[in-house]
């Protein structure tokens, strides 16, 4: 066990309208109580970004947007700022994510995005993983390693208090296929050494992601180098979510 406070998020995707944002973060602050031993975080999508903070106000559970774009303001149709993020009561967003990546998020473009969503006040959960093909190939180091460099290359070690990373293996994503602890203990081990170029290492976090459940997240979230969990489908839930946080601690 290292002293890293652990961090667990729910990814929600596309899903959940404003109202049922509202009563999903009412149950979860319910279960959750009040003093949890984790930090936890839900991010909703853009829509029910305020509906969740206002129901969460006072309830130790941050609120994080799944994107926000590198500019502040302009001609960006269907985007949204890290300033009209925070306006919604949101205090962080994830940045990289495989499935913005697939839609075209560039390399160049998260790495700004980092950077300007730090500036702005936001905390920062930078989001990397391999595919299966570059596992099977035995290049995943060199992958990561290349994707973490990347997206560091404007953070400066101050950045390290809104700085959080979380290892997604793009094949252990939505197919109930987990990574074993080996395997991210393995990758988050690596994502923290390549991280230490730019950051305190033992500070940071790295969270692992990909098919996290109430059955496994234990013995995730055991390994040295695996400071918590972002969560997906089974964040939709507040009861199974609440279980993930309950063994986090
Ligand atoms: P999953 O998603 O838990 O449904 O695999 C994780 C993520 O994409 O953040």
């Amino acid at each position: 066990m290292s002293s890293r406070r652990p961090l667990v998020a729910g990814n929600w995707k596309m899903h959940k309208t404003g109202p049922e944002a509202r009563e999903f973060c009412a149950a979860l602050a319910g279960l959750v109580g009040e003093d949890p031993a984790v930090d936890v975080a839900v991010c909703p999508p853009y829509t029910a970004l305020e509906a969740s903070a206002d129901a969460l106000a006072g309830a130790p559970i941050a609120v994080y947007a799944q994107n926000v774009h590198e500019n502040e303001k302009g001609a960006h149709t269907g985007d949204i700022s890290a300033a009209m993020i925070l306006a919604t009561g949101a205090d962080g967003a994830l940045v990289g994510h495989s499935e913005r990546r697939a839609a075209g998020d560039t390399d160049a473009q998260i790495a700004i995005r980092v950077r300007n969503a730090i500036d702005a006040g936001l905390l920062v959960v930078l989001c990397c993983g391999e595919s299966l093909e570059t596992r099977q190939a035995g290049e995943t180091e060199a992958w990561v390693t290349r994707q973490i460099r990347s997206a560091l290359e404007h953070v400066q070690p101050a950045d390290i208090a809104r700085l959080v990373i979380a290892y997604e293996p793009i094949w252990a994503i939505g197919t109930g296929e987990t990574a074993s602890p080996a395997q991210a203990q393995e990758a988050c081990a690596i994502v923290r050494r390549v991280a230490t170029e730019k950051v305190d290492g033992e500070v940071l976090r790295v969270l692992y992601g990909g098919s996290v459940s109430p059955a496994n997240a234990a013995e995730l979230m055991s390994q040295h180098d695996v400071d918590g969990a972002l969560v997906g489908g089974a964040s939709l839930d507040p009861e199974s979510f609440a279980a993930i946080v309950a063994v986090a601690g």
